[in-house]
């Protein structure tokens, strides 16, 4: 139950894992917050909440497999089992992924098959679709592919505009991760193929 969060960026989704455990509706240790920015704000957050942290900078590395296989290490070192991504930028290696099988979990701000990549909420917004949402799913050697574990849609409003559904997809993630995680790290996920199911 010894987890670690990947981060690159503001850390919103960081700071409701931290809220969950801090009241126990997530029950897990947050053994590492790994991030590959160093202004990233998420790494602050993380050093407020005296969580432990690893910055890793993508430029000493000759090739991302390096760059894993050192994060790998430090992973090892601290006896983390599962891996968290959130809003973290880079894609992972084929063997990071395969070390760690369904034991990668992503969130993602679209509907998944949708508006994969990094400007999902861009895109929904730019494409005009009525319904856009929020998908958490585990990762696998495909970028925002692996099987699915939650989704949850967001209907796009009369008056709305491209920052207030970018806040309510947000407030969305901020509930539906600190729950998937938690199942995850307590073995209630049963992947089937593309199937996941939460297991009692
Ligand atoms: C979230 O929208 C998440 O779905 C995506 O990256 C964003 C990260 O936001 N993968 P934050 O850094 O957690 O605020």
């Amino acid at each position: 139950m010894n987890f670690a969060v990947f981060v690159s960026g503001y850390g919103s989704n960081l700071q409701a894992i931290i809220h969950a455990l801090n009241r126990g509706q997530l029950k897990g240790t947050l053994g590492l917050v790994v991030c590959d920015r160093r202004d990233a704000h998420a790494l602050k957050r993380a050093e407020k909440a005296s969580l432990k942290t690893l910055f890793i900078d993508p430029q000493k590395y000759a090739n991302p497999q390096s760059f894993d296989r050192e994060v790998i290490i430090h992973l090892k070192e601290e006896k983390i089992e599962y891996i968290v991504l959130a809003g973290f930028m880079r894609i992972l290696s084929p063997h990071f992924v395969r070390t760690y099988k369904n034991r990668i979990i992503n969130i993602h701000p679209s509907l998944l098959p949708s508006f994969r990549g990094a400007h999902a909420i861009d895109e929904a917004w730019a494409q005009g679709v009525k319904v856009t949402g929020v998908t958490v799913h585990l990762v696998d050697e495909k970028i925002d592919h692996g099987p699915i574990i939650f989704q949850k849609a967001v209907g796009i409003r009369p008056h709305e505009t491209r920052e207030s559904l970018e806040a309510r997809i947000h407030q969305v993630e901020h509930v539906l991760y600190p729950r998937a995680i938690d199942l995850l790290i307590h073995g209630r996920l049963k992947v089937v193929g593309r199937k996941v199911a939460v297991v009692s």
